[in-house]
């Protein structure tokens, strides 16, 4: 098991990820933290090599397990968090069996490179009102509140600020 506890190298995602945060995905709906759509297809559309993609990251163990990922992507118009045009809306997913290791914090930092090279001002975090550990981590990566929506609140990082 030594390996489980080395650090995992963050690097970005290719389609070859697609089935590994797939894993990801369903580990989090079998421990009842997702509802949404986990299979590979999606991972591929969604995250991988979603149009709207400005960078996807990937935590991967020493045996090649990803074990959490990140995406930013742009919000554009009609983007269905109503997230203000040209910001930066990230997600992040960890395996419940990774959490608390500081793969979120570690995945953060490639994500913020990625919206400074980008030119972003600012990132929306839209987390469940019900997600205690989301909205800590948000909180702790520098996320502050700036609106609800119905059963959400929305965080944002200043990238401009930094
Ligand atoms: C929320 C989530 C992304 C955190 O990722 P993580 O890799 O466990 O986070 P880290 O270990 O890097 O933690 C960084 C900091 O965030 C905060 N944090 C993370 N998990 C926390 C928890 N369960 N309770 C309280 N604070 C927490 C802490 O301040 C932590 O720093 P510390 O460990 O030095 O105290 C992860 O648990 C996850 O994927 N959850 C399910 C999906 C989800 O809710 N995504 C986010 C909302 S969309």
């Amino acid at each position: 098991m030594r390996h489980k506890s080395e650090k995992p190298t963050i690097r970005i995602a290719t389609v070859a990820d697609a089935g590994g945060i797939s894993d990801v995905l369903a580990k989090l709906v079998a421990a009842g933290m997702r509802k949404k759509p986990s299979d590979t297809a999606f991972a591929l559309s969604h995250y991988v090599s979603d149009p709207e993609r400005i960078r996807c990251s990937v935590a991967v163990a020493s045996d090649g397990d990803i074990l959490g990922f990140q995406s930013l992507k742009l919000a554009t118009e009609n983007n269905p968090y109503e997230v203000e045009v040209g910001w930066g809306v990230i997600g992040t997913h960890i395996k419940p069996s990774a959490a608390r290791r500081g793969i979120g914090r570690a995945l953060f930092k490639s994500t913020l490179q990625a919206a400074q090279q980008k030119g972003l001002p600012a990132i929306d975090a839209t987390i469940g009102v019900n997600n205690p550990e989301g909205l800590a981590y948000y909180e702790a990566m520098g996320f502050r509140e700036y609106r609800q929506m119905e059963g959400a609140v929305c965080k944002v990082f200043r990238v401009s600020e930094v």
